[in-house]
């Protein structure tokens, strides 16, 4: 069966955990060759086994985002690997910290590691991915924003900060480069159950119940949910899309 995806290479970034490996299943199962990125490399192993176990093709790329001379790597490797990049997915991410804090009391090393890795990282992903789509003349980039980039959450203003900005880089860039094919959209995604939201419920009783009662769906997503959005949104089926930070949340922003 033909794959809305086939002959293309996606990349990954946080492939080897949460909603990054549902992404690169996902986009395996669309027929793409996909490269997983992450410090992670226990776990983009294992991301790279299921793809393989299902059929796909896949490698792993050692890259922490937050080191420009690691993203350039990456798309390096890929072009190496592959011979094209048409689908980037700038997905890895940390969490605020699992112990909450006001913006007064707030950490600057808490600060400097969030916004370098979610803000920073996202934009260095960005500076290597798109010269290599400019030479192709096409590509898509979908980044991992959070419906903490569209309202504040408590606790957390570095996280918040951070997601905030990655709306903004995609649709500064979206404005930059959509005319010369290549769109970038982001994924708002509510709360998911992956393992950086579980490590916080395992230490706070009664909060993914409290968590899950703020979205009108009643219930957190799967990381699936938010990577079906990717693929959809890296796929000619969003030709007409770009700019566009989606939620993808349960009804968490209609509120
Ligand atoms: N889970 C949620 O509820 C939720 C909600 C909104 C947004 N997000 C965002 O989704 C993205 C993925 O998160 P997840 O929930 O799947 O978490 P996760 O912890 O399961 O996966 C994150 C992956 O990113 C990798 N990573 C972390 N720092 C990295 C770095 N410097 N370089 C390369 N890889 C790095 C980790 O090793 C891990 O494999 C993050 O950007 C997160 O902020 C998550």
């Amino acid at each position: 069966m033909a794959g809305n995806l086939d002959g293309k290479t996606a990349l990954v970034t946080g492939g080897g955990s949460g909603i990054g490996r549902a992404a690169s299943l996902a986009y395996a199962g669309e027929g793409a060759r996909v490269v997983v990125a992450d410090v992670n490399v226990e776990g983009g192993e294992e991301t790279v086994q299921l793809i393989k176990e299902a059929g796909g093709e896949a490698i792993l790329v050692h890259a922490d985002v937050s080191k420009p001379e690691d993203t350039q790597a990456m798309v390096a490797q890929t072009v190496e690997a592959f011979g094209s990049l048409d689908c980037a997915f700038n997905n890895a991410g940390i969490s605020g910290g699992r112990e909450r804090r006001l913006t007064a009391d707030y950490l600057d090393e808490d600060w400097d590691r969030v916004i370098s890795i979610n803000l920073k990282g996202v934009w260095l992903c960005m500076k290597a991915e798109i010269p290599q789509m400019l030479k192709q003349g096409s590509g898509a980039i979908v980044n991992t924003a959070s419906v903490a980039g569209l309202v504040g959450l408590t606790g957390t203003v570095a996280y918040v900060a951070a997601k905030h900005g990655v709306t903004g880089l995609t649709k500064a860039a979206a404005m930059e480069y959509s005319s010369s094919g290549i769109r970038v959209n982001a994924v708002c995604p509510g709360y998911i159950h992956t393992p950086m939201v579980q490590g916080i419920f395992d230490e706070n009783e009664g909060y993914e119940d409290r968590v899950a009662s703020r979205h009108p769906i009643g219930r957190l997503g799967e990381p699936s949910e938010i990577a079906a959005a990717v693929v959809w949104l890296s796929s000619d089926a969003a030709s007409f899309v770009t700019g566009h930070n989606l939620p993808v949340d349960g009804g968490y922003m209609a509120q």
